[in-house]
């Protein structure tokens, strides 16, 4: 595997050989590129050699890289039946993390993700028509016993300090799935979008942002499932916390399942 590369500060990616995160989901527009683009760009900042695989023919990551001039992390258009061979091809390669961007519309295509993954991202909005849709999605995985968390995109932003009722109502539903939740998920805000155009993403524009900040904490999240305890140290001070309102996800009874044994839950 690769040699450690300038930028890693806590992972140790040659143990156990390349990742591969999927982003799923079997409805369109939930913000499976958005997600995937912004942590392709996350593991590229921790110093780990990512390849980000557009599975999508409408090819939305393979634009955003485009956009940003083909810097890395490198983009990868992929046909469904190459992917067991640019899996492998890539981790002689010393390629450390896969990302698969899924497209919605495929059934095939999700599945076979999930299969050559070793976490899998459910992206959902905490809407109506999306928690509705979601069950497909949920059965598709079910049977295939990955590794797999939701991740709730483009919630509106806290009032007062507190998640608007239909976040925590999104949270109970999908709590009953019995699959994690990311104690962490992307709020609704128009950076993600001005940031896609420009190829970029709001981590790197300015770190400090609260989109910067919170595509930050699901990376933190995503890396600690693909390299648990033992081969990923966790520094001090850098413990994921909830940007959903822990006393939500606390009375759901869902930050024991996703928050790491010793984590606070209100940092
Ligand atoms: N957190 C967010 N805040 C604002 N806009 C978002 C967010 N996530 C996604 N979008 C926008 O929603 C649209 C669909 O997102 P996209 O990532 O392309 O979804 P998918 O890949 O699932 O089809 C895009 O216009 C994207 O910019
Ligand atoms: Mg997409």
């Amino acid at each position: 595997m690769s040699a450690p590369m300038q930028g890693i500060d806590r992972i140790a990616p040659s143990e156990g050989g390349m990742r591969t995160l999927a982003v799923v989901a079997l409805k369109g527009g939930t913000g499976k590129t958005t997600v995937a683009v912004n942590l392709a760009s996350r593991a590229h900042a921790a110093g780990l050699k990512v390849v980000l695989a557009d599975m999508d023919p409408q090819g939305s990551s393979s634009d955003w890289s485009k956009s940003r001039g083909g810097a890395a992390p490198m983009t990868l258009p992929l046909k469904f039946g190459s992917l067991f061979p640019a899996q492998n091809t890539a981790d002689n390669a010393g390629v450390d993390l896969m990302i698969l961007d899924t497209r919605a519309s495929s059934q095939m295509d999700t599945v076979a993700a999930v299969k050559a993954a070793d976490l899998s991202l459910i992206v959902v909005r905490p809407t109506v028509i999306d928690l509705r849709a979601i069950a497909a999605t949920v059965d598709l995985l079910r049977p295939l016993r990955r590794q797999a968390a939701f991740v709730i995109n483009q919630a509106p932003c806290q009032r007062t300090g507190r998640d608007p009722v239909m976040v925590l109502e999104a949270i109970e539903l999908l709590l009953r799935y019995g699959l994690a939740i990311a104690p962490v998920g992307l709020r609704g805000r128009q950076i993600y979008q001005t940031t896609f155009s420009r190829g970029t993403t709001p981590a790197e524009e300015d770190p400090a942002s609260a989109a910067g900040a919170e595509t930050q904490r699901l990376w933190d999240f995503a890396a600690e499932k693909l390299w648990p305890a033992g081969v990923r140290p966790r520094p001090a001070g850098r413990l994921p916390h909830p940007s959903f309102d822990p006393r939500g996800l606390a009375m759901a009874g869902v930050l024991s399942a996703v928050v790491p044994h010793g984590a606070q839950a209100h940092p």
